[in-house]
């Protein structure tokens, strides 16, 4: 391990917008050295060396990252942390800014997270855990009866296809047998039926060395496919930053009671956290609550944070290292960030890839484009995913990101190619358009 290295080499796993948003970053600092990512995608290829290693090939980035002799592997994605990377690259001496197998179950395992939060007094909503489906479906339906609406959400690893919001007792049923159908293919089952919350979202997160947090400011995404909140949940179709609706005593409030007290209880439970620890939360009429803990960064979160960071990214990631998290603090200017994703037709369902991309060399100030499912093909930059790209912009005012957010979108040729429009607005920003 090479900790502390004059000018560190660093890996980024994953190959998506946020991993742009990263090593972008990552770029920036005049103290990192070589930037290495696994896979990567051809925004990252333009200031990363990429190696076509998919991130969940534990064995594969494990060799790479020896082979290199990198100083930090940094992961992206939640899949390789459950697949233990971090514990496979801390046992051959390896420092990584991810936490353990054991401490991602905060994400993989909605029940484990649940008990975390039970345990540290963390506000989150009233729950009940089933492994039989059939209970599971009595529960909801008997909730939503009562209640109006219940959430039921599987317990593993479903990219963001595993929670459903049912508004009476038959959705509440059909959720139920729709989730239990999902799981039956890997054999495990089990379920959360739980209280839905009303209020707005935010997203929290914070930089924790396994004892101690650094908080971000907090940002916003739109999950939902179309405009109005409407159509199917999606990896996220835009965010903003910092969130409204979120002043700084609450956001005092949550890193106290909602991150720090969630690693604390970690550690104090011989699973320490370390890495960047995402909070779901719905802003109440009773205050914050938790919906979902994450065990990275937030997509498309950190594309609208990352440009207005102004610590370096490196000091974060090295302190959290080290241990040493408490004598750091994260600066951010006094800017506002706004991340319009655009998705290939069809997404969140079948869409074609493939499809020519072209980013005009003249963009309004403060943008800048994160890829996500990107590729080069015969020297031309083609759509490679769902999510093709994070159209980023910051201004001085919120108003002015989303101008320039959206301004830039509409210089980009994408055939097919589509956004959200409303991305940036609702609460907190009543009043502004564009
Ligand atoms: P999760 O993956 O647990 O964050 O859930 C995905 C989305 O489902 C959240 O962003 C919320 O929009 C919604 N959701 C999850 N849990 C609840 C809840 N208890 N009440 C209301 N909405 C929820
Ligand atoms: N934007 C929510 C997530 O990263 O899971």
């Amino acid at each position: 391990m090479a900790i502390g290295s004059p000018r560190p080499k660093i890996l980024v796993v994953g190959s998506g917008g946020r991993e742009h948003a990263i090593v972008w970053k990552l770029a920036a600092s005049d103290r990192v050295g070589e930037i290495y990512s696994a896979p990567g995608n051809a925004g990252i290829a333009q200031l990363a060396q990429c190696a076509p290693i998919d991130a969940a090939d534990i064995d594969g980035l494990a060799r790479f990252a020896r082979e290199v002799d990198c100083d930090i592997v940094i992961v992206g994605p939640e899949l390789p942390l459950s697949l233990g990377l971090a514990d496979r690259l801390t046992s051959q001496g390896q420092a990584v800014f991810g936490p353990t197998a054991a401490a991602s179950r905060i994400e993989s395992s909605k029940a484990y997270a649940k008990g975390v939060m039970e345990r540290a007094g963390i506000p989150t909503a009233c729950y009940e855990v089933f492994d039989d489906p059939y209970r599971a479906r009595q529960a909801a339906v008997a909730a939503a009866s009562r209640a109006g609406s219940v959430v039921v959400k599987l317990d593993a690893l479903a990219a963001g296809k595993g929670v459903i919001v049912a508004h009476n007792p038959e959705e509440a049923g059909a959720a139920v047998d729709s989730l239990a159908k999902g799981a039956a293919e890997d054999g495990r089952l089990r379920l959360i039926v739980e209280e839905c919350l009303e209020g707005y979202e935010a997203s929290v997160i914070g930089i924790s060395d396994g004892k101690d947090v650094v908080t971000l400011i907090p940002a916003k995404d739109h999950k939902r496919a179309f405009d109005g909140d409407m159509g199917p949940n999606t990896g996220g179709m835009g965010a903003v930053a910092p969130a409204p609706g979120i002043d700084r005593d609450m956001l005092e409030w949550i890193s106290d009671r909602v991150l720090c007290a969630a690693v604390r209880q970690m550690g104090e439970e011989g699973v320490p956290f370390v890495g960047a620890l995402f909070a779901g939360l719905m802003i109440t009429d009773d205050g914050p609550k938790v919906l979902e803990f994450n065990c990275r960064f937030g997509d498309p979160e950190t594309q609208a944070i990352m440009p207005l960071l102004d610590t370096d990214l490196l000091d974060l990631v090295e302190a959290s290292c080290n241990g040493c998290i408490s004598q750091l603090k994260a600066d951010f200017n006094q800017a506002y960030s706004t991340c319009v994703v655009m998705a290939s037709q069809g997404y969140p369902g079948h869409y074609s890839t493939g499809v020519p991309v072209r980013i005009p060399p003249e963009l309004p100030e403060g943008t800048v484009i994160f890829h996500a499912g990107t590729r080069i093909a015969n020297s031309q930059l083609v759509s490679a995913g769902g999510r093709v790209l994070g159209v980023t912009a910051v201004g001085s005012s919120a108003l002015q990101s989303r101008r320039r957010a959206y301004d830039a979108t509409e210089r980009i040729g994408f055939e097919g190619g589509y956004c959200r429009s409303d991305i940036g607005l609702g609460i907190g920003f009543a009043g502004e358009s564009l």
